[in-house]
């Protein structure tokens, strides 16, 4: 959160970087969980295209489509206040024309309100990141391991361990900082090379399985809740276990409609005496009240 409360843009989080204040990013992807971790002072809201995998199903972020991407930023915005939002650019827009990449920009803040969009690449993206900026639209940019091409780069390992990867994705993040980006995610690179990158450009970093150097931190709300995700990255650090507790939950709901324990009298509505009597002639055990 701001220091001061107020809503927070990217101007604030420029100014954390200098002034080395940690950015708190999380992911966020309804109304509840907007407003939750909204609430509990994350600076930044990501409606991570991660949606595919844990709130939807799927089996890597591929199927996302805009129009889910728009329906759940909107639900996001209407449970946060005060944090930035900052929605994905699903699987290739970026790399459709500047045109096609700007409509969809465009839609993910007009439609769904998002405050910046999050566009998986380098070199590659530029131009079409570069048309949302000049648009008005904030970019942020995201290196290292990209979940949408995660065929190209053969599962999802750690990138930058060799010289040429390394170079490349410093070189990456540079040109990020040139064309205008506001910050940039980091996923699984070695501490030391997001280390290096976060030196070497002003823009704030924030890392995802890329070490205690970077600027800010993400995580995935399922995972740091350990609500449903099956996925237990070695980066990822569990704060709760929301998904034992729901599980415990509805199981002693079941059992309890099971049993004829749920529910009490006090979960019901009631007619007067009186109304019983005009509606049934009195008689006890009539239908409305089920004799109670
Ligand atoms: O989609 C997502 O949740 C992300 C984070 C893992 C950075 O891109």
């Amino acid at each position: 959160m701001s220091a001061t409360g107020e809503k927070v843009t990217v101007r604030t989080l420029q100014k954390m970087k200098e002034e080395e204040r940690p950015i708190a990013m999380i992911t966020a992807y309804d109304y509840p969980s907007g407003k939750l971790a909204d609430q509990a002072g994350a600076d930044i809201l990501l409606v991570g295209d991660s949606l595919g995998m844990v709130v939807l199903g799927y089996d890597s972020t591929i199927a996302v489509t805009l129009e889910d991407m728009i329906h759940h930023t909107k639900a996001v915005v209407r449970g946060a206040q005060r944090s930035l939002i900052v929605t994905d650019l699903p699987f290739l827009t970026a790399h459709l024309s500047r045109e096609e990449v700007l409509k969809a920009a465009g839609k993910l803040v007009q439609e769904g309100g998002a405050h910046a969009v999050k566009i998986e690449g380098g070199e590659e993206i530029l131009s079409g990141a570069k048309a949302c900026i000049q648009a008005g639209i904030p970019v942020m940019g995201h290196l290292g391991l990209t979940p949408q091409s995660v065929h190209q780069l053969g599962g999802y390992r750690v990138q930058g361990r060799d010289k040429e990867t390394a170079a490349k994705l410093l070189r990456d993040a540079q040109l990020l900082e040139e064309c205008g980006a506001f910050a940039l995610v980091l996923e699984c690179v070695p501490t030391e090379l997001s280390d290096e990158i976060s030196k070497s450009v002003s823009i704030p970093t924030i890392g995802i399985g890329a070490g205690g150097s970077c600027d800010g931190q993400v995580l995935v709300y399922h995972d740091i809740l350990q609500y449903g995700s099956n996925l237990q990255p070695s980066f990822v650090k569990k704060y709760a276990f929301v998904g034992d507790q729901i599980l415990e939950g509805i199981q002693h709901y079941v059992r309890e409609v099971r049993q004829r324990v749920f529910p009490e009298k006090k979960h019901g509505f009631h007619l007067s005496s009186q109304q019983v009597k005009d509606l049934y002639g009195g008689k006890p055990g009539g239908t409305m009240d089920g004799g109670r």
